[in-house]
């Protein structure tokens, strides 16, 4: 039987080998490998609940190998083929209480251990099995590849044995990792405030009074840069994908961290145009100035008008040869996408996005990146191939710096300027509201 359960402890059944306390102790637990003792979840959203835990009994923890099609159908079938959904639903009883509606069913089977790391829809072993044919340099591999329906696991993720609830808040943010690591040589915080000195922000408060709150984290690592602004309020999406490394977001994830599994590599992030205020790449190791620069036109998409570009990687102080090539070649395709540099100083280099068309317009016929199509709608996100175009601002577009929203928490709640872009006015704004909150 498996059950949630919200008290800290030993997984029931299984010896305690993790009298230690912290990470170390993880790591140490019956011969896992680092990565191996960090909790799996059905997905990403179970890991964020660092007291949710899984606990089984030490025989359903280590069942015999099976294979997934021998595990038994639950009548909780999440992952069943869409066709089976109404025969799925007609084995759940009616519930009458928001209790019994939770109540988790008694036969959920436990996936075998050799599963306790999968990440549905980026599951290497998948791509190999189906000799998928991706594109390695375009990172297709880090992209989404779902299961067919008969390929789909309907079973409860094992914890690695041996796993341990995250250490707490604050704490998760300050500890050092196996992995990565914060590369901020002076601290995150301190890197921080020379990015909010490098843009004149008064007080060095990078929120600049909440006109930054929203920040795109590209190649985020154990998402240090994130950590660090959540004191400032400012929310960073920290982005990278499960590479080569042990898996960085789920060390983010069990520090504290809001940050999920992404890349830059063929097709749009999942956010709306004009999303960002900030955008931020250190040491990312992205190649940007490949297919025309189609990576940098994503990041031109989803910044808000005027919003930054803070980049920090040796292309933009190294002086061998080869960073210096790579630099010029940046530097040339941000100027022909109208970004102006705002400040440059030591390893770091702010752009910011143009708030108008008029540059665009002076450009020499013929200049690349082209402006996107009108046919193009830039909010068009699910599978959406990038392109490598510039999003030029239409006429119903709120083009002033920020998309004219209001500082944070004021945005909270009040009527987003882009509404009326869609034909919601303010007043229809403020009545919703009212009808939702009372
Ligand atoms: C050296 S680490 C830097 C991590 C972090 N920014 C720091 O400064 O500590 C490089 C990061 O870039 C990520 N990365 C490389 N190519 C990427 C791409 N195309 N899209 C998103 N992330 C990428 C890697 O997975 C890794 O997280």
């Amino acid at each position: 039987m498996a059950y949630l359960d919200s008290r800290p402890g030993t997984p029931s059944g299984l010896p305690n080998t993790m009298g230690l306390s912290g990470w170390r102790g993880l790591f140490w637990a019956r011969g896992c490998r680092p990565k191996q003792s960090l909790l799996c979840a059905c997905d990403y959203e179970l890991r964020v609940w660092p007291n949710i835990r899984i606990l089984f009994t030490a025989r359903e923890l280590c069942p015999e190998p099976s294979s997934p099609t021998q595990i038994k159908r639950s009548s909780f079938a999440p992952g069943l083929p869409r066709a089976d959904y109404a025969a799925a639903a007609s084995l759940v009883p009616r519930h009458e209480t928001l209790d019994e509606l939770f109540e988790v069913p008694k036969s959920i089977p436990i996936c075998d251990m050799r599963y306790s790391e999968l990440i549905p829809c980026l599951d290497r072993n998948l791509t190999y099995q189906l000799k998928l044919k991706l594109n390695l340099a375009l990172m297709k591999h880090y992209e989404r590849h779902c299961p067919p329906p008969e390929r789909r696991f309907n079973c409860l993720i094992p914890p690695p044995i041996g796993y341990k609830i995250p250490i707490r808040w604050p704490a998760g943010r300050d500890e050092s990792f196996p992995v990565g690591g914060p590369i901020f040589m002076i601290g995150a915080d301190k890197y921080i405030t020379a990015i909010a000195e490098m843009l004149k922000i008064p007080g060095y408060k990078l929120n600049n009074g909440g006109n930054i709150r929203n920040v795109l984290d590209v190649g985020c690592g154990v998402a240090s840069f994130g950590a660090y602004l959540l004191p400032l309020n400012i929310i960073a999406m920290s982005l990278a994908p499960n590479d080569v490394h042990e898996n960085q977001i789920q060390f983010a994830l069990e520090r504290g961290i809001p940050s999920t599994l992404g890349v830059l590599g063929t097709k749009r992030l999942p956010y709306p145009s004009r999303s960002f205020e900030l955008a931020h790449c250190s040491r990312c190791r992205i190649d940007w100035v490949q297919r025309d620069g189609i990576l940098l036109l994503e990041l031109d998409r989803l910044l808000r008008p005027g919003g930054y570009f803070v980049y920090s990687s040796p292309e933009a102080y190294a002086h061998d040869a080869a960073n210096r090539r790579i630099w010029y070649a940046l530097y040339d395709l941000l100027r022909r996408m109208c970004w102006r540099v705002v400040s440059r100083r030591d390893q770091t280099v702010i752009w910011a996005k143009p708030l108008s068309n008029s540059c665009y317009l002076e450009r020499n016929q013929g200049t690349n990146p082209p402006l996107c199509s009108s046919d193009d709608d830039p909010d068009a996100i699910w599978n959406v191939l990038m392109k490598a175009c510039v999003t030029p601002y239409s006429a119903k577009m709120h083009r002033e710096k920020g998309s004219g929203l209001e500082p944070w928490p004021q945005r909270l709640t009040a009527a987003p300027p882009r509404l009326e872009e869609v034909g919601v006015s303010p007043d229809e704004f403020q009545k919703d509201t009212v009808s939702f909150y009372g």
